[in-house]
């Protein structure tokens, strides 16, 4: 959804590229409809050195290193520190060489950046999660104040149905449910993006074959991503096609109709032995004495999507 005044929407993206974090990039870049404020990085799919590295070398290969990256924490604010790589690779983007970074990060932290850039902003701003919430947890802890300067954080993670990192939990909530936590009970505007919703958005071969067309290095960049991506799910989860789980954040604030949503009520588990960061999502309001905390994602228009992504890939990429 564009501003009122019809300029793009500023936002912030946290996440932790990975290679659907990496598309989730490229898209927002390539889409007129957003312009991205700065990335914050975090653990996740790689130990968050490389996230960061990860991110840069995106906006290296995307023509865009003017965009500050800031990087953020290394590991949850409890327990230990759950990795991707045997999903995403030793690099956390493993696949296609890609452009090194010619700039550095900012010198602050994530948690810092995002404190700044969200007070200073005129107006309260749009953070999008695709990894861990940590960073976001931190900083809504430390100055629940913020909460009024954030506009909507619409995330990536947790599920209505089962999970992939343990059976019944997605690897993001898994990874930090107490900061998870904090944002479902901070107050401000949460959207949900699930694997429910985000296994619907399947880089099937007609959508790998239509990037690896494209005349630029983006289109076959992403075309080799997928095959990485792919190869994973097939071994580890046996899909016939990657889940492009993270661009669909960016895609919900690009096109209000890409996906259904339903108000419902979040709770993330935080004790269970088989059950930690498995999130709860109460679809036919069995708890009625809990309220709707954030708008969970249901249904996604796949053919709508993968045009949204694929023109801002294309756009992008005849612009480097
Ligand atoms: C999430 O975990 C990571 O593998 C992806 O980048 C995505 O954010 C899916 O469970
Ligand atoms: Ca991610």
């Amino acid at each position: 959804m564009s501003e009122p005044t019809g300029g793009p929407l500023p936002i912030l993206l946290d996440c932790d590229p990975g290679h659907d974090d990496a598309v989730a990039i490229l898209l927002a870049l390539g889409s007129p409809g957003v312009r991205l404020l700065g990335i914050t990085t975090c653990f996740g799919n790689c130990a968050v050195a490389d996230a960061t590295r990860n991110a840069q070398r995106v906006l290296a290969l995307a023509g865009r290193e003017d965009v500050p990256v800031a990087e953020g924490a290394a590991g949850p604010m409890r327990g230990a520190t759950a990795l991707g790589n045997y999903v995403h690779g030793v690099t956390g983007l493993d696949g296609p060489e890609l452009p090194e970074p010619t700039v550095s990060p900012v010198a602050e932290g994530a948690v810092s950046f995002l404190y700044r850039t969200l007070t200073e902003a005129p107006a309260p701003l749009t953070v999008v999660v695709t990894g861990p919430m940590t960073n976001l947890g931190v900083l809504l802890t430390s100055e629940p104040g913020i909460a009024g300067k954030i506009a909507e954080i619409v995330f990536m993670g947790g599920s209505t149905e089962r999970g992939n990192h343990t059976p019944t939990a997605e690897f993001n909530t898994y990874a930090d449910p107490e900061a998870l936590d904090v944002v479902l009970r901070s107050g401000v505007p949460v959207r949900m993006v699930g694997l429910n919703l985000t296994h619907q958005a399947l880089a099937t071969q007609p959508v790998v074959d239509r990037m690896a067309a494209m005349p630029h290095t983006v289109g076959r960049t992403c075309a080799a991503w997928m095959g990485f991506f792919g190869d994973s799910y097939e071994r580890i989860w046996e899909f016939s096609a990657p889940p492009v789980h993270d661009p669909c954040t960016i895609a919900a604030l690009l096109d209000p109709d890409v996906i259904r949503w339903r108000p419902s009520f979040v709770a993330v588990e935080l004790d269970g032995r088989w059950t930690r960061g498995t999130t709860v999502v109460d679809l036919y309001d069995r708890y009625p004495d809990e309220q709707p905390n954030a708008s969970v994602a249901l249904e996604l228009d796949a053919e709508r999507y993968w045009d949204l992504v694929l023109a801002a890939l294309d756009r992008l990429g005849a612009a480097t």
